[in-house]
Formats: structure tokens, C-alpha cells, sequence
């Protein structure tokens, strides 16, 4: 079995078959896991605020939640921002949840078409790796990014994910940045937040008063769950 990770999803070579993961740690699908953890029913992805509106009115009122950001900001008139601390199993239980992120979102997007396609993070890592192992087939993992670049949270995560699939899988092979990013999770850690603390995200979004998030979004295995997209939209893969 072989793992290969990207450091963007424009990096993907078209017409690649899963499984895939992609991550986006701070914060798109750290909030992904955590909604489907606390009970809400599926999440649709969509990139433009509009769509989301649009989206969200096809369903009755009382079922359906709008989520997402701007710059990391709430949008104007959303019921939830893209802080995963906000979705609670008080306000997303049974909602269906319509979200739209700067770079998450998008990175779904363009990965549309590959299956299965699972949703990682730090929260999941465990999961994730369980559900590759499972699997047993060539693998890879797909780092949102921020903005078009390459970012540190990202390739930090899929470092974890394949150190905990190396020793389900002995004989795993690793691609470049899959070695990459490995060694670069080994040798941090002890203190992925010192590590992380290097991306620009991580700056920007304690500059805007949300570390809270940050230390949500790093904590390792708390969520023993695997969101798959079936069909356009996130829904909880259960483990075997
Ligand atoms: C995104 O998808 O662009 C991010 O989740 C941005 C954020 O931190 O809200």
C-alpha cells in the first residue's frame, strides 16, 4: 500500500482515483468532524455565499443551519461562523448544515468526482488512519492549503495521519512529501502547537482574538469519527 500526500489540491493529478482525505485543519474540516460528532445530520459544501442562501432556503427553516466564513469572520446573517467551538450538539443536532469556507470548501470542490473522499484532521487522525488501513488500498492525502499556498497546519496533520497508517501498515510506502511531512510530525511531536505556530493562518487567526479555536482544532484523536462526502455532501462514515 502506498501513500501519497499533496500539498494542494490543484496538485492533484486529474483523473486520480481514491481514497483521498483532505485536510484543512484551521478550521474547515476541524468543524466538519466536530458537527458530525455532535449529532447534525450531513453537511453540503458550497463555495459562494449565495449558493449557500440559495441552498439553504430549499430546506425547511427549522432544519437547516448556514455556516462558514470570510477572512475567518461570521457571515452577515449565518447561524454559525466557522469556529467549530460554536457547533455544540444543542444547535446541530439533526440540522442539515450548508457551509461555505474561504479554502476548505473549495478544496472539496475541486476534488469532486474522487471516492471515497474522507474528511481528516487533527480531531480524526486515529480514524482516518483506521479507515486507510481498512481499505488497504494506495492512498492519498490532500492539504487544503490557504489561498492558493502550501500551509504548515495541513502538512503537519497529514504527518500524524501517516505515522499512525505506518504502524498500522509496516510495510507502507511513503511518497516524497508523504516522508516529508512524516518526519516533519515525528520531530514536533511532542508540540505540534510550536510547530503550527509557524503558519500564517495560525497567526492571522490569533491576531483576530480566535487561539481558542486553534487549541480546539489541535487536539489529537478526541473524535473517533470519519466524515465521508457521498454525493456532494458530508455525511458520517461508520467504523467497522
Ligand atoms: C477555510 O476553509 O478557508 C478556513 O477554514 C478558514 C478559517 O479559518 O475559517
Amino acid at each position: 500500500m502506498k501513500l501519497s500526500v499533496y500539498a494542494l489540491p490543484t496538485l492533484v493529478p486529474p483523473g486520480s482515483q481514491g481514497p483521498a482525505v483532505v485536510i484543512d485543519v484551521l478550521r474547515a474540516t476541524s468543524v466538519m468532524v466536530t458537527a458530525l460528532a455532535h449529532g447534525a445530520a450531513a453537511i453540503t459544501a458550497v463555495e459562494e455565499i449565495e449558493d449557500a442562501r440559495s441552498l439553504a432556503a430549499s430546506y425547511p427553516t427549522d432544519s437547516v443551519l448556514l455556516g462558514g466564513e470570510r477572512q475567518a469572520l461570521p457571515i452577515p446573517g449565518f447561524d454559525l461562523s466557522n469556529s467549530p467551538r460554536e457547533y455544540t450538539p444543542e444547535k446541530v443536532k439533526d440540522k442539515h448544515i450548508i457551509l461555505t469556507t474561504t479554502n476548505g470548501t473549495r478544496a472539496l470542490a475541486s476534488l469532486a468526482g474522487i471516492e471515497p473522499l474522507f474528511i481528516g484532521a487533527f480531531l480524526n487522525a486515529s480514524a482516518v488512519a483506521k479507515t486507510l488501513a481498512a481499505l488497504g488500498q494506495d492512498a492519498m492525502l490532500v492539504c487544503a492549503g490557504t489561498r492558493g499556498r502550501f500551509t504548515l497546519d495541513d502538512i503537519s496533520c497529514a504527518g500524524l495521519i501517516a505515522a499512525q497508517l505506518s504502524r498500522l501498515i509496516p510495510n507502507l510506502e511513503l511518497d516524497d512529501l508523504a516522508y516529508t511531512a512524516y518526519f516533519l510530525y515525528q520531530s514536533h511531536a511532542q508540540n505540534i502547537k510550536h510547530l503550527v505556530s509557524h503558519a500564517q493562518h495560525f497567526s492571522y487567526l490569533q491576531s483576530i482574538g480566535l487561539e481558542a479555536d486553534i487549541n480546539y482544532c489541535l487536539q489529537v484523536d478526541a473524535l473517533d469519527l470519519v466524515p465521508k462526502v457521498q454525493e456532494g455532501t458530508v455525511v458520517l462514515q461508520h467504523l467497522k
